[in-house]
């Protein structure tokens, strides 16, 4: 399913990559987030729900915009992302950061710093802060408003995102960073706990622990040191935008979120930028890199993704580039061409 101009594009690339390994796709566009409200009054849909869930993989363009901003919670766009991640039950979502030799002039860290970098997020994504109970709005006993939240996990819960993080790290560099703020936080002592517990399982993957604050100044101070990181909802969001800007910006990061079974998610980890809507100057990359996860991840379709990603690499050898990654001696390109060229190579 697709909706955002970005996902159209990525259709595109999706189905070109996708006939020449011979596979045929099925689409079924549902509406969901911002253009959801507007056709019919919720962010997500009954029936866009259950289209997803009856799919084999679920592309998502970005879903926010400045129009709904200041609806009730109920009516955000965002509310229905998470409660299609929560109703897909996707609870790994995987944030691969990976700095491109064409690119690492576009980072904003030094080139020694970013160069070579090539990191996976794992974020738990439908648990801790996000979901947690208690939360709401009320009085504290001096009778003034308050606003409250609960970050809490269950072993469970723990234990299925790190079997996906140490499975993750053992195909990649064999080395698992956890982040937590277990100096602080029972919530982070408890994944701690748990993470060590797993870790028996695991007993070739190297792991370490890391408090998110360091975390947070560890990856632009020196990114290489890490494989791949596992964390929580929120430390996750936090840290998967800070990594996107290593690779030179978050107009590149795709993501997939994937359950124990039923249709993975896939979308770029940006919003939908608002600021530049309409204007064609978007990154589609992040978008199109989502379609390769979906055949990668979701469908088992290996060669397909590696086109996809073949294309996104040839467009950038051949300097066509997007404002957001721009730099003198390139090609400036719109959001369409962009991805007609991906298409062209693909
Ligand atoms: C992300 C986004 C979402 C999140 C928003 C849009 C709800 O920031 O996917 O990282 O916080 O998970
Ligand atoms: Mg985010």
């Amino acid at each position: 399913m697709a909706l955002a101009p970005k996902s159209s594009v990525a259709k595109n690339v999706l189905n070109l990559a996708a006939s020449i390994e011979g596979i045929e796709f099925k689409y079924q566009e549902m509406p969901m987030g911002g253009n959801a409200l507007d056709l019919t009054g919720v962010p997500l849909p009954e029936e866009t729900l259950l289209a997803a869930t009856q799919s084999d993989a679920v592309l998502l363009g970005a879903i926010g915009g400045y129009k709904w901003d200041k609806n009730e919670k109920h009516l955000k766009p965002e509310t229905g992302l998470l409660k299609l991640r929560e109703g897909l039950k996707v609870f790994a979502n995987l944030r691969p950061a990976v700095v491109l030799p064409q690119l690492v002039d576009a980072s904003t860290l030094k080139r020694e710093v970013a160069e070579g970098v090539d990191l996976m997020v794992i974020r738990e994504l439908t648990g801790g802060i996000y979901f947690g109970q208690p939360r709401g709005f009320g009085t504290n006993e001096n009778g003034e408003e308050i606003g409250f939240n609960t970050e809490v996990y269950a072993a469970y819960e723990v234990d299925r995102i790190a079997r996906v993080a140490f499975e993750t790290a053992r195909k990649r560099q064999g080395k698992l960073c956890s982040v937590d703020k277990a100096n602080v936080l029972e919530a982070s002592m408890f994944w701690r706990k748990r993470i060590l517990a797993i870790a028996l399982e695991y007993p070739d993957v190297e792991l370490s622990h890391m408090y998110v604050d360091n975390a947070a100044m560890q990856l632009v101070r020196n990114p290489k040191q890490f494989d791949t990181i596992v964390t929580n909802n929120i430390f996750g969001d936090i840290l998967s935008d800070e990594a996107s800007m290593i690779t030179g910006s978050i107009g590149m990061l795709p993501s997939a979120s994937l359950g124990e079974s039923g249709p993975g998610l896939f979308e770029p980890i940006h919003g939908s930028a608002p600021d530049i809507a309409g204007q064609d100057k978007a990154n589609p990359l992040a978008t199109i890199l989502s379609a390769a996860m979906l055949l990668k991840y979701g469908l088992g379709e290996e060669n397909a993704a590696k086109r996809i990603e073949a294309a996104v690499l040839d467009t950038l050898n051949r300097g066509f580039r997007t404002v957001d990654i721009y730099s003198s001696g390139t090609k400036l390109v719109g959001m369409q061409r962009n991805g007609r060229r991906s298409i062209e190579v693909s």
